[in-house]
């Protein structure tokens, strides 16, 4: 009989993927993954660290599932926070068998067999790594590109759990995209802290050069791959080549994240971002310039250190600007081993909070707006997911999520869809073609 795997992801879609690939080297050890917790042998957490939040919320949890996981199951702790904590985890949860940081994912099979390992080194390099194959759903495929993250912004903790930026061979790249096509994935998520940074440092110093902007034009020759994504670029490195090919590449999806931060060039200073709310506009009206149709999505931390009322309104102009199609808003967080928290001028909590609320409103506000236009548009969807109460949902190639009534027969298919209904970032339709 198979051993149980109950395996929770937090964070981002790279710790997704970390997630796939623990799942496709568990499988070897004769796991099979479960959704209820107190059957498994096994119960992994894979963690994100990038707010205090979910950090304070990993102990209660590991609590609970120590008191209701079946007897003689293990816990392991992966992700960010293993990479941050190590072996305090293991201190103030003893019962958790091992812990592996977020740059180690390759030793899953290592620390399931040695009783307290604690493995976590930075350094390690799993650029050029060959990860078995697994994939949650067999449309769509996200693919590392890099690891690790070699900005410095100041309030951070990205760069202290994954590591210093190493590229994935490009070679690798392609050959991972093939084989998920071959296996009927139409489209593919290329995945790393800062994307266009791409190529910068392989780990064999003979790597031949290769950008992202290249990398892009090389992937899209594959054939019967119709969709590619990515997540996170940088503003800073949105040069002009990135963005015409983003504009005339027909197999890049026209959605953009340009994580902006904060609107205020002294703040974006503060942060080290290294670019100015001029840079970051002239980025926007360039992008909207070669691609009229382009959906940009941003993320925006309130109340830096510092952030004054007159910087706060920056980053409104700049929304009022933009209007932004999707936004991730955050209240700042200060994050051990980053610059930002010994920054003095704390912004007050109460002034935070009103900051994000105010934000968050203005944002629903200028998308209820937009929205308002797309009623009665055809978009081309491609059909993901099949949802409990008979509908199908996908995406748009701008990244709307639209549903239509239907059943798994539309899973992995293209259709036309015109927009009936509107419910803020949820589109109803129904297929026209
Ligand atoms: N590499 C990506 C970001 C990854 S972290 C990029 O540069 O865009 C995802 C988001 O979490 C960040 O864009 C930022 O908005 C937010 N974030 C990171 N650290 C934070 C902190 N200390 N407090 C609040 N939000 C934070
Ligand atoms: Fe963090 Fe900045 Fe790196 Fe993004 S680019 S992961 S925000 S250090
Ligand atoms: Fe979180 Fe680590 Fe991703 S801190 S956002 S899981 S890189």
């Amino acid at each position: 009989m198979s051993k149980k795997l109950f395996i929770e992801t937090l964070g981002c879609a790279m710790n997704s993927r970390d997630s796939e690939h623990m799942i496709a080297a568990l499988e070897k050890e004769g796991y099979e993954t479960t959704n209820d917790m107190p059957s498994a042998d096994l119960i992994l957490i894979n963690t994100c660290s990038v707010r205090e939040k979910p950090v304070a919320k990993l102990f209660s949890e590991l609590g609970v599932f120590n008191k209701k996981k079946k007897e003689g199951a293990k816990i392991g702790v992966c992700g960010c926070t293993a990479s941050h904590l190590g072996k305090e985890i293991i201190k103030r949860a003893p019962y958790v068998n091992f812990v592996l940081g977020a740059r180690n994912v390759s030793k899953i099979r290592d620390v399931l067999h040695k009783e307290k390992a604690v493995e976590i080194d930075i350094n390690y390099d799993e650029s050029e790594f060959a990860f078995d194959d697994f994939r949650t759903s067999p449309y769509k495929a996200y693919i590392n590109i890099s690891i690790g993250c070699d900005k410095q912004c100041t309030y951070c903790i990205v760069p202290k759990t994954r590591g210093e930026e190493i590229s994935i061979p490009d070679e690798l790249i392609i050959r991972e995209a093939q084989r998920a096509v071959d296996n009927g994935a139409k489209e593919i998520f290329l995945l790393g802290q800062n994307v266009n940074n791409y190529g910068r440092r392989f780990s064999s110093a003979e790597h031949e050069k290769v950008n992202f902007t290249e990398l892009l034009r090389r992937l899209s020759k594959i054939e019967d791959l119709k969709r590619i994504r990515f997540t996170s670029p940088h503003p800073f490195h949105m040069d002009d080549a990135f963005i015409e090919e983003f504009a005339n590449n027909p197999k890049i999806c026209k959605s953009m994240h340009m994580p902006l931060q904060s609107g205020s060039t002294k703040v974006l200073k503060d942060m080290k971002r290294g670019y100015s709310k001029e840079w970051f506009l002239n980025r926007v009206d360039k992008l909207r310039a070669v691609c009229p149709d382009v959906s940009i999505s941003t993320d925006i931390i309130v109340a830096f250190p510092g952030e004054s009322d007159a910087d706060f309104e920056e980053t409104i102009d700049v929304m009022k600007q933009v209007k932004f199609d999707q936004i991730f808003s955050f209240k700042y967080s200060p994050r051990p081993e980053t610059e930002a928290q010994h920054f003095e001028n704390v912004v007050d909590p109460v002034v935070a909070s009103e900051r994000l609320s105010y934000l968050q409103a203005l944002y629903t506000e200028l998308l209820d707006e937009k929205s308002k236009t797309q009623l009665g548009k055809v978009y081309e969807v491609y059909f993901e997911d099949l949802n409990a109460d008979g509908y199908v949902s996908g995406r748009t190639d701008n990244n709307l999520v639209v549903k239509v009534k239907g059943s798994e027969e539309l899973l992995g298919e293209f259709r036309d869809v015109k927009i009936t209904q509107i419910a803020r970032t949820i589109y109803t339709g129904e297929i026209v073609g």
